[in-house]
């Protein structure tokens, strides 16, 4: 039976695995569970993973199912595709994922510092029409920076070359050391990580798309300041 946007937003507001902040809660204040993720949400201590624009969460699931001593969160603004995630971690009896519907612009007064041991971003939208709400912007690298704990590793999967790219080019110069780019493509398939796919990087193979997986750690200690001209740099033109 298909259920409407409307009823999943309903069904969400009651589901027990998802947290939906309020927008004036948060500029006023940080979260009820800033820093406390572990121990008030999941209440129990564990390696802590977010999924920033994880649409209906495939890829929470998939590793929340491997990973049974791990903590995942997936974030997303739209309702419709947490819906789907939170549903499945419900039929499933998943306890160890659950999903925020929130802008990741928020992140700051959701997470404490260092409190995050891994950050996914998964076939984010190249927002070329605003470089500002890129996921992987060197906005959006200072907060992961921050929330990211001193051993903590950041993770992009993207079907996009020229982003892929720009993270090369633009993440050392954002206070993080790149520690692996995985090509993958349809010719000279590399194994997926840990064969966990999303809905888009599912359509990426059906198309014969070459897919990069880049991880990267934080460095230690203060980050230069980027160059203006650094942070307009306009990843579509690389
Ligand atoms: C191209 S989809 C990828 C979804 C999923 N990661 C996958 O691989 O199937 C990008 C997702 O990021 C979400 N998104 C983009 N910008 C966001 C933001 N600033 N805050 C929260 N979610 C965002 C969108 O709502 C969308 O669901």
């Amino acid at each position: 039976m298909r259920i409407s946007k409307l009823e999943k937003y309903r069904q969400i507001a009651e589901f027990s695995n998802v947290i939906e902040p309020s927008v004036e809660d948060l500029q006023r204040a940080p979260s009820d569970l800033y820093d406390k993720w572990n121990t008030a949400f999941f209440k129990r201590v564990g390696h802590l993973v977010l999924e920033v624009g994880c649409g209906q969460g495939d890829l929470s699931l998939g590793l929340a199912r491997r990973f049974p001593e791990r903590n995942f969160l997936g974030l997303d603004v739209k309702g419709a595709r947490i819906w789907r995630g939170a549903r499945t971690a419900l039929d499933e009896g998943l306890k160890n994922v659950g999903f925020l519907r929130i802008e990741a612009e928020f992140l700051e007064r959701l997470f404490a510092p260092g409190e995050l041991n891994e950050i996914w971003i998964t076939f984010p939208t190249p927002y070329l029409w605003k470089p500002e709400k890129m996921l992987v912007s060197p906005t959006f690298l200072s907060r992961y920076r921050r929330l990211l704990a001193a051993n903590g590793i950041l993770h992009i999967k993207t079907d996009v070359m020229s982003l892929a790219n720009y993270v090369c080019n633009i993440w050392p110069h954002c206070g993080f050391h790149l520690l692996n780019l995985t090509n993958e493509s349809p010719e000279s398939p590399e194994p997926a990580f840990l064969d966990v796919c999303t809905r888009f990087e599912a359509t990426a193979i059906e198309r014969q798309k070459r897919i990069w997986h880049i991880q990267a750690d934080p460095v230690s200690g203060n980050v230069t300041p980027i160059s203006e001209e650094i942070a307009r740099f306009p990843w579509n033109q690389i």
